[in-house]
């Protein structure tokens, strides 16, 4: 049976087109049916309508608050019945609504090894630090901010010359690979998720 993956994005939806590209493969073992953005005009939802992918877009700003919007966000992402819901530069936290419905089923892909550099600015944190290595982190998606059980992770060197700039795109060249691999793997193999352990069989 082939995984139903809703995908969320917010801006340029790189990871999104990696997922879109694996999933033309019958055996990558999930397919994405649709995609979901908090805003408008992003290049990521071009991408899913130029693949002829349901998408919707639900700007936080058409709800009188965060919870009716994070309500309708959750039933409109349920009508695409995912198997699996991978954020994939989704740039709001998951609301109750959609965990109590979603959680255990959500994963986020984070740009730094987490618990290092939680939060928006991972790539400059790291930077700042002085890290020599980072990279990315696939996890299930919890009530904190990055704080979910990990799935996987991918390192990546930083560089003498790197800016921001050119450490997250670094970054996002490994982290595609991670979430195609990873996400292929959890939707082919099933996972178990037992306090912080996510095991995908
Ligand atoms: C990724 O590095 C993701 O981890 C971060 O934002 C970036 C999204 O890139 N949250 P894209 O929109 O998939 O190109």
């Amino acid at each position: 049976m082939t995984a139903r993956l809703v995908v969320l994005v917010s801006g340029n939806g790189t990871n999104l087109q990696a997922l879109l590209d694996a999933s033309l493969d019958p055996g990558y073992g999930a397919e994405v049916v649709a995609v979901g953005a908090d805003r408008g005009g992003t290049p990521a939802i071009e991408r899913a309508r130029a693949a002829d992918i349901a998408a919707f877009e639900l700007p936080v700003s058409r709800y009188p608050n965060r919870d009716a919007w994070d309500r309708e966000f959750t039933d409109r992402v349920a009508t695409y019945e995912p198997d699996l819901i991978v954020s994939a530069g989704f740039l709001k936290l998951a609301g109750t609504a959609f965990l109590s419905r979603f959680g255990g089923s959500y994963v986020n892909t984070h740009p730094a090894l987490l618990p290092a550099f939680p939060g928006m600015h991972a790539p400059r944190d790291a930077l700042d630090y002085g890290v020599k290595i980072t990279g990315a982190t696939l996890f299930v998606v919890d009530e904190g901010i990055d704080t979910g059980p990990i799935v996987a992770q991918v390192a990546v060197p930083v560089e003498n010359d790197d800016t921001q700039f050119t450490l997250h795109e670094r970054i996002k060249a490994a982290e595609r690979v991670m979430v195609v691999e990873w996400v292929g793997r959890m939707a082919r193999n099933g996972f178990t998720i037992e306090g912080r352990r996510v095991t995908v069989r």
